[in-house]
């Protein structure tokens, strides 16, 4: 240290000696956030690859391209890794091309069974997998496909999450879709032991655009999607030589990524679909930079949910709903309350220096303002 510099310190060291002898009355240091970063832990993400060639859709997973997809990580318990792991393996993978977005998937599974074969019908009171696509990620406007080992399908359409006044339409169809299923064992027959059940979807991009026009079609390089897997699976017995659910047992609900509840309507906690061209096995996921402000605008759409139904209002500031939510990666969370609704927004600065406003009301639909063109001074 130079002399200089050294007295510059001792100078400082007085000044702090001082103020902390005379605290100024006037210092606010309520508006100062001292709390620590909130936890995040960010959805997974799936890079899908090209197919090289359309798999041929027969539940079969024995195509050369499904070669080039990677498999997800094994499902679990959709309230978390805290929870059992799940009795039997369940993974899936994707590819793409210009036509169609690709899945498969192998549910490791004893005892093959299935009864519902109406197109339509609740398929989750069968065993079942479930794929829930929401391309743009706002959390309206998304897709439910439901199949069982019969490849008996029911597919519909979410305006809006169950908990912002849905309602689902059933009467909505994936035109163009294609689904198979190949039973490794045997279906409905519980004298034997099986290994699972494989199966196969081409779900058309030309569908997809008609619920995501703000999505690029087919995707551009690097876009991503939200989509979320889960399967539901019942405990069984077998009696007068047929599999019976076990009474009063509640379901297992099976998920690539938890939603930390029993609950998959929260497009939110989905995992990420990253599109690429590049060769297979070339790309890492990186998580989505807009994640933890994303994160911080949820809770306070939830948080505000639980204060109306206590209230009868929504609360007018973050201070109200006691949250103090911060994070490196943004900045400004700010709360503005409007007669009806409120609005909750941050701002995420990116790596380019440029910042992008998100915001969520009431709905819970997320909107992403454009980056501002301004670069960051850092101010
Ligand atoms: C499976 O169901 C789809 C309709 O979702 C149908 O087009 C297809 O032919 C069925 N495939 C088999 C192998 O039964
Ligand atoms: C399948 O349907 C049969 C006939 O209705 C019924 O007896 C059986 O309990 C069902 N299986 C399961 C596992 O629900
Ligand atoms: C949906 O995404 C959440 C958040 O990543 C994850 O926890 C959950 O397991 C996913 N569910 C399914 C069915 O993939
Ligand atoms: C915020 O904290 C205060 C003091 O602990 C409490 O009275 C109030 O009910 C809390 N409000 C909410 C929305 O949790």
């Amino acid at each position: 240290m130079s002399r200089s510099s050294k007295a510059l310190f001792l100078a400082a060291l007085a000044i702090v000696a001082l103020l902390l002898a005379f605290p100024s009355p006037a210092k606010r240091t309520d508006r100062i956030n001292l709390s620590p970063p909130m936890a995040y832990t960010p959805p997974k993400g799936y890079v899908c690859y090209r197919a090289s060639s359309p798999p041929v859709i027969d539940g079969k997973l024995d195509d050369p391209a499904w070669g080039d997809a990677p498999w997800s990580d094994l499902f679990l318990d959709i309230e978390g890794d805290q929870r059992p792991f799940p009795l039997f393996r369940t993974r899936m993978k994707m590819l793409w091309d210009d036509r169609c977005l690709y899945i498969a998937a192998e549910l490791e599974e004893p005892h093959v069974w299935a009864n519902l074969t109406e197109h339509d019908a609740v398929i989750f009171y069968d065993n079942d997998f479930e794929v829930f696509l929401d391309p743009d990620g706002d959390n309206h406007n998304y897709a439910e496909l439901e199949m069982n080992a019969l490849n008996t399908t029911w597919d519909l359409f979410l305006p809006k999450p169950y908990r912002d006044g849905g309602p689902a339409l059933h009467d909505w169809e994936i035109r163009g879709l294609k689904t198979a299923v190949a039973i490794d064992g045997t279906l409905n027959d519980p004298t034997d032991r099986d290994q699972g059940w494989t199966l196969e979807i081409a779900w058309p991009l030309a569908n997809v655009k008609e619920f995501a026009p703000k999505s690029s079609f087919p995707p551009e390089e690097g876009a991503r999607w939200r989509i979320n897997f889960s399967r539901v699976e019942w405990e069984v017995t077998v009696r007068d030589g047929k599999y019976q659910k076990v009474p009063k047992k509640p379901e297992a609900n099976w998920v690539w990524s938890p939603q930390g509840a029993i609950d998959m309507h929260r497009p939110e906690r989905w995992g990420y679909l990253h599109f690429t061209k590049r060769p297979p096995g070339s790309v890492a996921f990186e998580p989505d930079p807009t994640g933890p402000a994303r994160e911080a605008l949820h809770r306070v759409y939830y948080a505000q949910q639980t204060f109306r139904k206590k209230q009868g209002r929504w609360a007018e500031s973050l201070r109200e709903l006691n949250l103090s939510l911060n994070h490196p990666s943004f900045t400004n969370l700010w709360l503005a309350t409007m007669p009806g609704n409120f609005e909750a927004s941050a701002v995420v600065r990116r790596s380019d220096g440029t910042r992008t406003t998100l915001r969520i009301g009431g709905d819970s639909r997320v909107r992403v303002e454009l980056p501002d063109s301004r670069a960051d001074r850092g101010d």
